[in-house]
């Protein structure tokens, strides 16, 4: 369902709100002559020049003339993160794998206004891919990131910081010669209590003064990345200040998850977001989504006529979706304390590869299309009622082991976590699917941490032949999709061994994704660039979230605060607690992966 936006009370343009600039925002805003620093992609916001803006902006110039700035560059080969061959097929220097890869479409001039910009995901992965982007030419001609944040900071001290993160995490590309002091040039900071609307006002205030940079438009991307308490008032704040209107320049709102607590939080957000905005203005993110092999999923099964005629209950016996994390909880349990593993994971990332593997074939290749056949399956899953939740999942939670050799602590001996805390770190669930396709074919999900190692993977499992007219039992054909690492797809099936008896063994084809010779995308490279682009279709539409928070209402309902007796009930270092075995089978078992 797509509502209108209700814009708010908001006047258009910023000027006309009363606020109290900070002291260095003043300064910043009032002196004059400003300069402009150039980088390869394009033009920064002019600033009001200080010497050593001007400085800067001389140096960026020379460069700029030596390489030809303000043209998207031809997207460089990155030095990868990953290992990825470098034989190509053939050997004549050509990889045809290769051939199309190049992305053509470059965004619009915008500025991408980062709430939460000295937050964890800012750091890790969000600054990382938004400077890989950059720095391969493809953020177009002219590009500019605000930093907002609650914390006190100048523009420099966010430039240091946001350097030494690009610097620090695993996620930044290679970076080239001179590349982070153009980088540097594009960022700048605004804080300020999100409460109020003084903030607002300078984040208006940036896009005004990036107008002129940006060739007359004010495009933005405002992304939240911050506690999911913030992104009401940020949005509303936001409205109140006008900034959600698109009459200057198309307005964007990417929010993170997660999208709610529970189904009533997540309508209430909702309705919230949509008395600002308008749907086809909100992209919620779901990683898992910019997932390269995730999307890999839909051409496998849409791009082949071979594979479709099979998808079904004429010849499926189950399907097994995966997402297995050696990591523990990595400091962060103020937060997974509240959320658990169901909300985690399940709710978004297990439910959305869930809904590409069972959905039905879209009429097109576009965001509603797409997402319109999503939500049908998602509606098609029967509902789990509080009572059911015994039978058709399975909680768990990690106790200490060994792990790569190390001893690790269990879930409760985590700093910060309660000493009896109920907070699962393991699910795994049954899911039935009430629609013709699908009948009596049950999907198995399951997601945990401190697990013996990190695998993402869709099985599909198929029946077993008929009839065994050869000696020994008969085996099912696996279809699965690896979706980290060792990203691919493979299938299984029975082959005759060499020699005279005729003896059947299985066998795998493998395709391995490395075969194409390039690294690959992280998901946040991906989906930052096609919010910028205006491409929906890998974000979750508001009717999604809706049906995925219906679908886990169940298991919530009768595990939130609910003391598990059995905690911790899986060794760190072991695919999890032994009900799960019991939940699969008895004549089916979990993969061994
Ligand atoms: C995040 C969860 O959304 O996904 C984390 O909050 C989890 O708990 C992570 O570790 C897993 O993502 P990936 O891409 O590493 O599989």
């Amino acid at each position: 369902m797509t509502r209108k936006s209700t814009p708010g009370a908001a006047k258009k343009g910023t000027g006309e709100k009363k606020v109290t600039p900070s002291a260095k925002a003043t300064a910043q805003k009032t002196a004059a002559p400003r300069s402009t620093a150039a980088t390869p992609a394009g033009r920064a916001i002019p600033k009001p020049a200080t010497t050593r803006a001007v400085k800067a902006a001389v140096e960026q110039k020379d460069t700029a003339q030596d390489v030809g700035v303000a043209q998207p560059a031809e997207p460089a080969q990155r030095k990868s993160r990953k290992r990825v061959p470098a034989a190509v097929p053939g050997g004549d220097g050509h990889n045809p794998f290769r051939t199309h890869m190049r992305r053509n479409r470059a965004p619009e001039p915008a500025t991408l206004v980062i709430f939460g910009a000295t937050g964890d995901l800012a750091r890790r992965k969000l600054l990382p891919a938004v400077f890989g982007l950059w720095q391969d030419g493809l953020l177009g001609s002219a590009f500019n990131i605000v930093g907002v944040g609650r914390q006190e900071m100048t523009d420099e001290q966010f430039k240091d910081y946001a350097l030494a993160a690009l610097k620090e995490s695993k996620e930044t590309d290679a970076i080239q010669p001179g590349s982070l002091e153009k980088f540097r040039e594009l960022l700048y900071y605004e804080f300020g209590d999100f409460a109020g609307d003084e903030v607002y006002n300078l984040v208006g205030k940036e896009l005004d003064r990036a107008e002129e940079a940006h060739g007359g438009r004010k495009n933005a991307l405002f992304y939240l990345s911050t506690p999911p308490s913030l992104f009401e008032p940020i949005s509303s704040g936001l409205g109140r200040l006008g900034l959600q209107g698109e009459s200057e320049g198309w307005r964007r709102l990417v929010i993170e998850k997660p999208f709610g607590r529970d189904l009533d939080s997540a309508r209430e957000l909702n309705d919230a977001i949509h008395k600002v905005w308008d749907e086809s203005q909100v992209y919620r993110i779901d990683h898992y989504l910019g997932k390269e092999t995730v999307q890999n999923l839909m051409a496998i099964r849409f791009g082949n006529a071979i594979f479709e005629p099979l998808w079904n209950r004429g010849y499926v016996d189950h399907v097994q979706i995966t997402a297995s994390e050696d990591l523990g909880l990595e400091g962060r349990a103020g937060y997974y304390e509240e959320a658990g593993v169901v909300r985690d994971m399940l709710q978004n990332h297990l439910m959305q590869l869930f809904a590409l593997t069972a959905m039905e074939a879209p009429a097109a290749f576009d965001a509603d299309a797409i997402r319109d056949e999503k939500v049908k399956v998602l509606r098609a899953v029967k509902e789990i009622p509080k009572g059911r939740v015994k039978s058709v999942a399975v909680r768990g939670q990690y106790g200490a082991g060994t792990m790569d050799g190390e001893k690790v602590p269990g879930y409760r001996q985590e700093p910060n976590v309660k000493a009896n805390s109920p907070t699962p770190t393991y699910v795994a669930v049954k899911l039935e699917v009430d629609n013709w396709r699908w009948q009596g074919v049950p999907f198995f999900l399951r997601t945990g941490k401190r697990l013996p190692k990190k695998v993402t993977e869709i099985a599909v499992v198929f029946k077993r032949p008929p009839l065994g007219i050869f000696p020994g039992g008969l085996e099912r054909n696996v279809l699965a999709f690896r979706i980290q690492p060792d990203e691919g797809v493979n299938l299984k099936f029975s082959s005759k061994m060499p020699g005279q008896e005729m003896v059947l063994r299985e066998v795998v084809m493998d395709f391995r994704y490395d075969a194409f010779g390039a690294q690959l995308e992280s998901p946040y490279s991906r989906l930052l660039l096609d919010a910028m682009l205006g491409d929906a279709t890998l974000f979750p539409r508001e009717d999604e979230v809706d049906h995925a928070w219906q679908i886990v209402s169940g298991i919530l309902a009768a595990w939130d605060g609910v003391s598990a007796p059995e905690f911790p009930n899986y060794t760190s270092g072991t695919w999890g607690p032994a009900a799960a075995d019991e939940l699969i089978g008895p004549d089916r078992r979990w993969r061994r992966l």
